[in-house]
């Protein structure tokens, strides 16, 4: 895991808390609790506020929007809140504090419960990319090679030709999957448009070298497969509007 520096122990305040940009591409809140540190997600996962402009107490952190509140020593909802916050694993050394980037594959839904020695097969398979905002990553009729993973940023989907396109979605959590019909046989071609609507990191995966990784882990193959039904039958039912 990388180790990303954030901040000096004595820019936060006792009992306060500050939010820092990160060279990872994402707001980081760093909560001071007595003699303990917590690193968050530095944007309300109900819309993008900047929780740092909220209120701490020491233990309880409130969004000042609509006052939605968290634990800080769990980041689990309190109250109203109806999403944890996204937590970072931090480090403070020497007066320093860092988070630890994990990998985007640990927490993505297709890869959930994926042996470790089969995660760390991927990752080094994995090709870290970034992009700008406005990339077009593929567009319709490309083959449908390698499947992707959002580490951070955000992605759009266009289906349709020329003037005749409209927005299937888009996708901004990290762990979130797709293109993954580079593990179907035969290897369709893409059927969307997908394009970075700002700055955004990626994992590439090629699905060939994914399927033989699996094949070598037939628990973790089994499980992946599963998943990967349920996100093909969650888009089915997305597009058909039910
Ligand atoms: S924006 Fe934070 S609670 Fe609504």
């Amino acid at each position: 895991m990388k180790r990303i520096r954030i901040c000096s122990a004595s820019e936060i305040p006792v009992n306060g808390m500050k939010s820092y940009d990160t060279s990872i591409g994402v707001k980081v809140l760093i909560a001071n609790a007595g003699e303990s540190y917590y690193a968050y997600q530095g944007l309300c996962p109900h819309q993008d506020v900047c929780l740092d402009e909220g209120f701490f107490d020491g233990a309880t952190l409130t969004c000042h929007q609509h006052l939605w509140q968290w634990d800080i020593a769990t980041g689990a909802p309190v109250g109203l809140a109806e999403a944890p916050l996204e937590r970072y694993e931090l480090v403070h050394d020497d007066g320093e504090i860092f988070v630890l980037q994990s990998s985007a594959l640990k927490v993505s839904e297709l890869f959930k419960g994926v042996s470790d020695a089969a995660i760390a097969r991927l990752d080094a398979l994995a090709r870290r990319e970034e992009y700008e905002s406005l990339s077009t990553l593929y567009g319709v009729g490309d083959p449908a090679d390698d499947l992707y993973i959002l580490e951070s940023g955000r992605v759009e989907f266009v289906i349709g030709r020329e003037d005749r396109t409209s927005l299937a979605g888009f996708m901004l959590r990290k762990g979130e999957v797709f293109g993954w019909a580079a593990l179907l046989e035969d290897h369709p071609r893409r059927i969307a448009k997908a394009a970075c609507v700002e700055k955004s990191t990626l994992l590439r995966l090629n699905g060939e070298e994914v399927l033989k990784v699996l094949a070598d882990e037939p628990a973790s193959g089994y499980l992946v497969m599963r998943q990967l039904s349920t996100l093909i039958t969650k888009h089915l039912r997305s597009q058909g509007g039910k």
